[in-house]
Order: structure tokens, then C-alpha cells, then sequence
């Protein structure tokens, strides 16, 4: 067993075998997905995506757990957490999904959906337990050290303005567009910064903050803790920065939290969200800035993938010869 070692001292085949299984995982799930694209069906895409996922990992090299899985917040169809994955024949692994991240977007035909993993040394991912929120705070390498969660947003503003050389006038700060957030959208904008509220996808928000491309500089607010510990495994590979901290949304989680001892309080740092080297991957399934969507070319499919893993981000074109999967194979 390898447990205990960060990917960086696993074997260069054992990381190539990692990435395959991660790629092939996200790829997987990004073209069930699309076939729903613009159906209005939320929850068929989901499931569509999930299930494309599983059948992948089920019978990925190695022995892989699900350590956060994405689904009951929502009561969405899920990679529950604890199951058991792989063929026991390669590198233990721990996972964290959200096999499709922007499910409106994807409903919606709406830019921003996409498939998400990060697999980790086992023993690494942070587990949330019943906490379904957390408050995050996302800037990029430049701003690493500043963020301090129980600062005001002005101050944080002011903070990541000075270590990026910007003024907070400049800045350009990533807010999901939630009831929750409207005060803090509305802090934003008086103090002068230009507030990005997409609808969802704090994910794809935050790695508009980390990517040297991306068209952010940080990323407020609360979203779910599955896509805090996948952003997490991102901003570790990409020398980012993050906080979170539990944020339940009502009292039955709140309560929840406090019956599985945990601490609601605690702010967690980016390296107790994900406490080892991992590798975060994502493939696009309704297009936009990041990631395109799923296309067919003279007989192949194409998906459009980001792994980022130790610090390096490599932008991966799947080609496979056939045609897109439609929503009769893909049916939940
Ligand atoms: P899903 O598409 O997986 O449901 O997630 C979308 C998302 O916007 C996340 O990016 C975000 O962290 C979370 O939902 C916020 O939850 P809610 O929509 O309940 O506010």
C-alpha cells in the first residue's frame, strides 16, 4: 500500500496512471452530460454525468475511495462518499467529484457546466462531514498569505489589491449570484471593485482567479464544501491561495455540524482542505471562456480538458473515433 506519500514521490507511471484515470473520468461524464445540454433536465444530466463517471472509475487501475462525493445537498444522483472504487491493480487513491459542476448551465445551455475530480494521496481530502456550505475566499499565487476570513470584504479588498500592485478599483471579484450574497455584492460594488456574478460555479469562478489566463482576482462568498475541496486541490496545484470555513444554511445542518463534533468556527487553510499533492481535472460540456463543449470532427468526438496537476496546467484534447453519445444511451 502506498498510503502516506504525496503524489509528488509516487512513481512517474503511478502519476501517469492517475492523470489517465482522472481524464478518463471527466471526459467520460462531460459527453453523457452533454447530451443533455439545453434539455432542461438538471437532474437527468447529473445523473448522466454520474453514472459516466462510475463506470469509469469502477474499473479504473488501482484502489481509489470516494471521499467527497457530490449529490446530497441536492439529492442529486451520487458518487456517494466512502464507496469503494477501482480494480485494485495500480496506486490507492482518494477522490473527490462533482460529476457535473453548473448543472443549470448544462440545463440551460448556458456556458460554465463542466466535469470535475481531483484524486489525492489517501488520507488527504478534508472531509466536510454533514456540512453541505462553506465560506470560501479564492485569490491567485500573487495574493497567497494575505486573505484572512474573518476580515471585512472592504479590507480583503484592500489586501489583494496591494499584494497584486492593483487598485481595488481595478479589481474584478468573482460573487455567485445568490440571495445570500446580495450584501456582499452590494459591499463590492461601493467599494469601488467590479463584482463577476454568474448565476453558479464557484468552481469555474475560482479557476477564472487562479489561471494566469483567467479574467478575475478573487472569488467571495459561500458555496458547497464538495466544490470548496475540489477548488482546493486546483489552488494547491496552481500555487493559489484559499480559506473556507463552515457556513450552514440552516439550522438542521447547523445542527448537524455540532452533533458530528465538529468545529462550525474553524477557518480551514488551502493545505487542511486538501493536505497533500493532488491533481484537479476538468473537461467542458457547455463551452464558455475556460473550457469548449464536446464537438464532433470529421468522425471523431473532441473534449476539451484542464489538468492541473504540481503546478502545472496542461490544456488536453481527447479525440476518439465515433459520435457524440445522445440522451437515449445516456438516459438515467
Ligand atoms: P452543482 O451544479 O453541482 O449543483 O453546483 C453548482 C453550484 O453553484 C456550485 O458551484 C456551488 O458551490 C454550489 O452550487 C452552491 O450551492 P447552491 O446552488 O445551493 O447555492
Amino acid at each position: 500500500m502506498q498510503t502516506g506519500t504525496e503524489l509528488a514521490r509516487r512513481t512517474r507511471t503511478d502519476i501517469n496512471t492517475l492523470e489517465a484515470v482522472a481524464l478518463a473520468a471527466t471526459r467520460s461524464a462531460a459527453l453523457a452530460s452533454h447530451a443533455w445540454v439545453g434539455r432542461n433536465d438538471k437532474k437527468a444530466a447529473d445523473a448522466a454525468a454520474t453514472e459516466a463517471m462510475r463506470r469509469v472509475l469502477a474499473d479504473a487501475p488501482g484502489r481509489g475511495a470516494v471521499v467527497i462525493g457530490e449529490g446530497e445537498k441536492d439529492a442529486a444522483p451520487m458518487l456517494y462518499n466512502g464507496e469503494a472504487v477501482g480494480n485494485g491493480l495500480g496506486p490507492d487513491f482518494d477522490i473527490a467529484v462533482d460529476p457535473l459542476e453548473g448543472t443549470s448551465f448544462c440545463a440551460k445551455n448556458l456556458p460554465g457546466a463542466m466535469a470535475t475530480i481531483a484524486l489525492a494521496e489517501p488520507g488527504t481530502l478534508w472531509s466536510p462531514g454533514p456540512g453541505f456550505y462553506m465560506d470560501k475566499i479564492v485569490v491567485p499565487p500573487a495574493a497567497k498569505g494575505v486573505i484572512d476570513l474573518t476580515d471585512s470584504p472592504e479590507r480583503t479588498l484592500e489586501k489583494v489589491a496591494g499584494a497584486l500592485g492593483k487598485r481595488v478599483g481595478e479589481l474584478r471579484v468573482v460573487i455567485m449570484d445568490k440571495p445570500r450574497h446580495r450584501d456582499l455584492i452590494a459591499r463590492v460594488l461601493r467599494a469601488g471593485a467590479a463584482a463577476h456574478t454568474p448565476a453558479e460555479g464557484d468552481v469555474g469562478g475560482s479557476l477564472e482567479v487562479l489561471l494566469p489566463t483567467g479574467d478575475a482576482d478573487l472569488l467571495l462568498g459561500t458555496g458547497g464544501t464538495p466544490e470548496g475541496v475540489m477548488t482546493a486541490a486546483a489552488v494547491r496545484g496552481l500555487g493559489g491561495d484559499m480559506l473556507g470555513r463552515l457556513a450552514p444554511q440552516c439550522e438542521e445542518e447547523a445542527a448537524a455540524i455540532r452533533a458530528a463534533g465538529m468545529d462550525q468556527d474553524r477557518i480551514h487553510t488551502c493545505d487542511e482542505l486538501v493536505g497533500g499533492d493532488a491533481l484537479f481535472v476538468a473537461t467542458g460540456v457547455s463551452g464558455g471562456s475556460l473550457l469548449s463543449r464536446p464537438r464532433e470532427s470529421d468522425g471523431t468526438v473532441l473534449a476539451d480538458s484542464l489538468l492541473i496537476s504540481s503546478g502545472e496546467v496542461r490544456r488536453v484534447t481527447h479525440t476518439t473515433f465515433g459520435s457524440m453519445p445522445r440522451v437515449s444511451e445516456v438516459a438515467s
